[in-house]
């Protein structure tokens, strides 16, 4: 039989019932509080039949101005001042926690504590004890609980998933990952709370290298020892409010070499130093029968080589990622019209209410919070190797 296409099955997907609705508390309105309400307002029509509706029924911040004007323009019922007003609120059976990293354990403890099923921003928590102490409130309260560890989410990266999952990359000899940004660069950028060990726990690190240390867990599997190294290059920053300069005490980039369970050698790498790439996400897994490697700013596409592929024209060849047969494709458009970054947020919120709505489990294909701890154990120790000068093992 011909493969579907999108040309033709776009309008045919039909309800049998009507969804649920989850009602929604978002913490937090810039970067993510856009990204994740974008999300849950494309989801009802593109994931269609919704696994649940949601339903946006605050937001909370602190500045009256600010969360209002939030509230207005991204259709929130409502809006508290107070985040805890937010979590007593009944109407809440969803909070989405999209707050700097010093407010991920005690607002995501308290909605677990309130019932409230969670979606937490990575990283979980700035140290592994922090993220220890949310895995068990959400544990110990029964709720659904994701980290938000978006990238598991791209259509090309599921693909590559799905393609060791089935053995076909045979055994797995390298996981070669870098993340990599170059915003910071400019020594008049101010500090901002990224930049402070206090607030975000690390730097590269806990931003940028928990993706790609979530995605070696995910695609590879579970990390046995550690050896890294970090660095800042610019240690004084001038302070927003222009009274003088702030020291940074996080890393700028770190590279680590990782031993895999199961034999695999890895090395990752994230810097906000690397003039050029903006959002420079980049793997590269190499197996016994072949290779696959995936650009995030080349969202659509993963390059793939298979070793017993027809020899005269034997190389990497380039794979657009967008057939109605290839993952999460059904909820978009005909090939080759193309899906971009915003839209792994859409296929992560679909796969968590899909969870909450018929009691499924968040994993394997979502990150939960045991993910979230666990990336956090990886992140120590690296931040542990990098000071000490040795290999560090990895224990849960
Ligand atoms: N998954 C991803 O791709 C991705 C990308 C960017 C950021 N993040 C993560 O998302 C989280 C938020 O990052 P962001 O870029 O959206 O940050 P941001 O600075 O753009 O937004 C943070 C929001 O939290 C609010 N806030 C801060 N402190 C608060 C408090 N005490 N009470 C109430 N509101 C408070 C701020 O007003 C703001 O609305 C971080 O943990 C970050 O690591 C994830």
């Amino acid at each position: 039989m011909a493969d579907e296409v999108g040309f033709v099955t776009m309008a045919r997907a039909k309800a049998t019932h009507p969804a649920p609705e989850v009602g929604v508390g978002m913490f937090g309105y810039a970067f993510m509080g856009k990204a994740h309400t974008n999300a849950y307002k494309k989801l009802p029509y593109m994931i269609y039949p919704p696994p649940a509706v949601p339903k946006l029924v605050a937001v909370a911040g602190r500045n009256e101005e600010g969360v209002r004007e939030a509230a207005l323009r991204y259709g929130y019922e409502g809006y508290y001042t107070d985040w805890r007003k937010m979590l007593a609120d009944p109407r809440v059976q969803l909070v989405d926690n999209g707050g700097p990293n010093d407010m991920h354990a005690e607002v995501s403890i308290a909605a677990a504590e309130a019932g409230k099923h969670i979606l937490c921003e990575k990283p979980l928590g700035r140290t592994r004890a922090e993220a220890k102490s949310m895995l068990d409130a959400v544990q110990k309260a029964g709720v659904k609980h994701m980290a938000a560890f978006n990238y598991r989410f791209v259509p090309a990266i599921r693909q590559a998933y799905e393609l060791i999952q089935s053995g076909a990359l045979g055994e797995i000899y390298h996981f070669r990952a870098v993340y990599l940004q170059e915003w910071i660069m400019d020594p008049a950028f101010p500090m901002v709370w990224r930049l402070q060990k206090k607030v975000a726990g690390s730097g590269a690190l806990g931003d940028l290298g928990a993706h790609i240390i979530d995605l070696g867990r995910f695609l590879v599997g579970e990390p046995k020892s550690v050896m890294a190294m970090t660095r800042t290059f610019i240690k004084e920053r001038p302070l927003p409010d222009g009274t003088g300069t702030g020291t940074v005490d996080v890393d700028d980039a770190f590279a680590a070499l990782v031993e895999f369970e199961n034999g695999a050698l890895g090395t990752l790498e994230a810097s906000r130093f690397a003039a050029g790439r903006k959002n420079h996400e980049v793997l590269e897994i190499n197996g016994s029968k072949g290779s696959i490697s995936f650009n995030l700013e080349r969202f659509n596409e993963l390059d793939v080589y298979w070793k017993d592929g027809r020899r005269e024209t034997q190389g990497f060849t380039n794979v657009l990622v967008t057939e109605s047969y290839h993952p999460f494709w059904e909820h978009w458009w005909p090939q080759g019209h193309i899906i971009g970054w915003e839209h792994t947020f859409v296929h992560e919120i679909a796969h968590l209410l899909d969870a909450i709505a018929n009691d499924k489990d968040v994993a394997p294909l979502g990150a939960t919070f045991e993910d979230g701890y666990r990336n956090a154990v990886i992140c120590d120790a690296i931040l542990e190797s990098a000071e000490s000068g040795r290999r560090v093992n990895i224990e849960y």
